[in-house]
Formats: structure tokens, C-alpha cells, sequence
């Protein structure tokens, strides 16, 4: 058994049916073209992440998270991930800008759930339902996944909009464990969603580092601070 090892975590083994998740530090945007190590990164994310599949579990959804193994490690359910993105989105930001005709900030009438082909080679292209049959990725699969991802939607931005913060968009991956059923993978973390505070539209995610708009370990020690109120 082999460790994996993405742009911002490391997939390592621990035994049939668990592996350890570990958040490295660095950052990467524009498909690796903008790099940084940024200390404490891995530590926040894995937090986050941790935080936010508790309250996904505590309502319902079933995801891969186990237990915390560490600053920046977690222990979560070996999965057999599917090729996609899933993003979801509440608010126009990103590359929707490039898409629908409509300006930054307008929020949508209703979720938007969009699927991506997760393939560095190819720049992770937008594909729909039709590209996933070929992909070999049912229409039942795919009707789950999105079921699940707007479920997740509503559950974090309910959580979100109780600590002043609104949940913009954000990225899930999904897989399937060894009883077979769809399980959330991945991490859901400020580099995978876009959160801004409420009041003042301030970036507290991996825009900071995208767009240079400040400093990214203050940001998500903000928005880390802020989950761990309890309003
Ligand atoms: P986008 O507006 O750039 O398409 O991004 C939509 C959401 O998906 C945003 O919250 C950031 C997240 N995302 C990832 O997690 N990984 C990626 O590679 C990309 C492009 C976006």
C-alpha cells in the first residue's frame, strides 16, 4: 500500500479499511501554477474539516471522517473516489462570472450544482450527466451525489449564516466504501469553499491567496475561530 500524495494532502495507508488524510501546508491555485507553503495551513484545514464532518454527521449525512490523529492528520474510511468535483453554489463568484452573465455577489435563485472531471491534464473540465455515463458513473449515482451535495448545502449554510458568514460556493468529492454505499470524501475546508463575512463581503478563504487580499493563516484562523462559537 502506497502513500498518495496530492498538491495539499497525503493519502496514507493504515489498513484495509481506514487511511490517514494528512493537510499539508502547501497552497496551490490556477491548476498549480501559483504555489506557497504558508505554516499552519495543514493544521486549520484539518481543524475545519474535522469540525464541519461532525456537524454533517450530526445531521445525517455520511461521510468519510473517522476521528483526528494529530494536528494536521485525520483518520477517515478508504474510499473508492469518483473522478469528479462537485461544486456547488449559492452566490455568483469564480468562474460562473465567466459563464452566466451576471455580476459578483448576486446571489442565485436556487443552489447551482455543477460537475467537473477531476483530471490535472485536462484543467479539470466542466462536464454534465451525459460525459459521466461514459466516465462510467451511473444517472442513480450521479442523482445521488447531487441529492447529498445540496443536503450538505443547506446544512453548512444554515451552520455558516449563524456565525455572520455566507457559504459562496463550495467543492465535494465523493466515493464509495466497502459496503458500498456513496460516502462524502475529500476535505471541506477555506481552500475548497468560498466564505464571506456578511457584513463587510471580506474573503475568509483561499481567495486571500488567489487574489492576494491579505494574509491566508489570519484568515482561516478567523474563520476557524468563528466555527468554534456557538451562537
Ligand atoms: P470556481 O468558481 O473557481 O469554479 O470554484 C468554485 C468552488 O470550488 C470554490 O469554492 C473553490 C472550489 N474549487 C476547488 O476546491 N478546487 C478547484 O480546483 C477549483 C477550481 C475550485
Amino acid at each position: 500500500m502506497e502513500v498518495y500524495e496530492g498538491k495539499a494532502k497525503r493519502i496514507i495507508p493504515l489498513d484495509e479499511t481506514k487511511v490517514i488524510m494528512e493537510f499539508k501546508d502547501d497552497a496551490t491555485a490556477f491548476n498549480g501554477k501559483k504555489k506557497a507553503s504558508l505554516m499552519g495551513k495543514g493544521t486549520l484545514n484539518a481543524r475545519i474539516s474535522a469540525l464541519l464532518f461532525r456537524v454533517l454527521e450530526e445531521n445525517g449525512v455520511k461521510t468519510h471522517f473517522i476521528g483526528v490523529a494529530g494536528d494536521n492528520r485525520l483518520i477517515v474510511e478508504r474510499l473508492k473516489m469518483y473522478p469528479l468535483e462537485v461544486v456547488v453554489r449559492n452566490v455568483v463568484a469564480g468562474s460562473l462570472k465567466r459563464r452566466l452573465p451576471l455580476e459578483e455577489g448576486t446571489e442565485l435563485p436556487e443552489p447551482v450544482v455543477e460537475l467537473y472531471y477531476k483530471d490535472d491534464g485536462l484543467g479539470d473540465p466542466m462536464i454534465n450527466r451525459h460525459h459521466a455515463k461514459v466516465l462510467g458513473i451511473s444517472e442513480d449515482e450521479i442523482e445521488e451525489i447531487e441529492r447529498t451535495a445540496l443536503r450538505v448545502n443547506s446544512i453548512l449554510r444554515d451552520y455558516f449564516k449563524r456565525r455572520g458568514i455566507i457559504l459562496v460556493d463550495f467543492k465535494l468529492e465523493f466515493g464509495r466504501n466497502g459496503k458500498g454505499e456513496i460516502v462524502l470524501g475529500d476535505e471541506i475546508s477555506p481552500d475548497t469553499c468560498r466564505f464571506w463575512d456578511a457584513e463587510t463581503k471580506r474573503s475568509l478563504d483561499k481567495d486571500v491567496f488567489r487574489f492576494d487580499k491579505g494574509d491566508l493563516i489570519e484568515a482561516y484562523g478567523e474563520l476557524y475561530g468563528r466555527l468554534l462559537e456557538t451562537p
